[in-house]
């Protein structure tokens, strides 16, 4: 696929905009630094941000939209989380705040998780693009899995040349770094990443707390998890894949794009179905299947 590096204009955003709602990621400036931008509520164009960034794992990953409005429509914000929101946005400063229902992200975006990362981006380009869309836009930044993340339209390109269709240049982003992230579920404060917004918060890693209640970066379902199987046993729910049937199937086309869109939304489904217990068909580890394989096995591990 050959990779347009085009200014950022009325016209560019509209181009930008028809293939994201075609389902293509788009990388764009941001005043941190350049998003690989795609529509939040199609989990199969969120899947191939996976795909094109060649990333070996699923993250939750930050949804971005035009202003606070469009924010609650997807996040429950308490107090604390509006204060903040209302000082640094639009700006560099993502909240992860309870996710809610309904509200049409994938759940792939979330990586299955009941929290959402969001962010209003100030730059003009992204805040176009949005408009432009008319619905929230999930981007990680726009860089091959394993590299520096780009602050220039020629670093997008040196790093995903090939793989997407458009890059948005408007120059250097002016802060260079992501944004800062702020955790605001459960009525505290935990800043997650540093950033270009000092945040008066407690500091905890994300992942580190991961009691009931607390904020875990990872959705684990409650019931146990068998891998590589093709034929379920007595209380097994099975999903399949390819050739395996089961209760359900990731993709019976064996295709790894719509596996991953999947994923979270079936791990779900086994975990609320009557069977006590969870298997899942083998898939290939290859290209995304080395993602979808990954968060398998975390799933597999780390029960609580
Ligand atoms: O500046 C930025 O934030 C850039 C630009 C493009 O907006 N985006 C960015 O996205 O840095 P990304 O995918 O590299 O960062 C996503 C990180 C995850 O790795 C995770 O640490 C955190 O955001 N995150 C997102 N949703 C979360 C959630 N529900 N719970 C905990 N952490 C979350
Ligand atoms: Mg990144």
């Amino acid at each position: 696929m050959e990779t347009r590096v085009v200014p950022f204009t009325d016209e560019s955003i509209a181009e930008a905009a028809e293939l994201i709602l075609a389902g293509e990621p788009v990388a764009i400036a941001t005043e941190t630094v350049y998003g690989l931008a795609a529509d939040a509520t199609n989990a199969q164009a969120v899947a191939r941000i996976y795909e094109t960034k060649g990333r070996p794992s699923f993250n939750p990953l930050i949804v971005h939209v035009p202003d606070l409005d469009a924010a609650q429509r997807i996040g429950a914000f308490d107090e604390a989380a509006l204060e903040l929101a209302r000082q640094h946005w639009p700006g560099p400063l993502t909240l992860v705040v309870g996710a809610c229902e309904g509200s049409g992200i994938a759940s792939i975006v979330t990586a299955g998780l009941p929290t959402i990362g969001i962010r209003v981006p100030a730059h003009p380009a992204m805040q176009a693009l949005l408009h432009a869309v008319g619905r929230p836009l999930a981007a990680p930044s726009a860089n091959a899995s394993g590299s520096v993340s780009p602050t220039r339209a020629e670093h997008v390109l040196k790093s995903l040349g090939g793989r997407i269709p458009l890059v948005i240049d408007a120059g250097a982003t002016q802060r260079g770094i992501e944004s800062t992230i702020v955790a605001a579920t459960g009525g505290a404060l935990r800043l997650l990443r540093l950033g270009p917004i000092e945040v008066d918060a407690e500091r905890s890693a994300p992942g580190s707390i991961e009691a009931p209640g607390q904020l875990a970066i990872h959705y684990a379902p409650s019931k146990p998890v068998r891998l590589n199987v093709r034929q379920a046993e007595t209380g097994e729910y099975l999903i399949g894949f390819a050739d395996v049937d089961g209760d359900a199937s990731l993709s019976r086309s064996g295709d790894l794009v719509e596996a991953a869109a999947r994923l979270f939304d079936l791990l779900h489904e086994a975990d609320a179905s009557p069977s006590s217990r969870i298997a899942v068909a083998p898939v290939p580890d290859e290209g995304l299947g080395e993602a979808i394989n990954d968060r398998l096995r975390r799933a597999a591990a780390d029960r609580h």
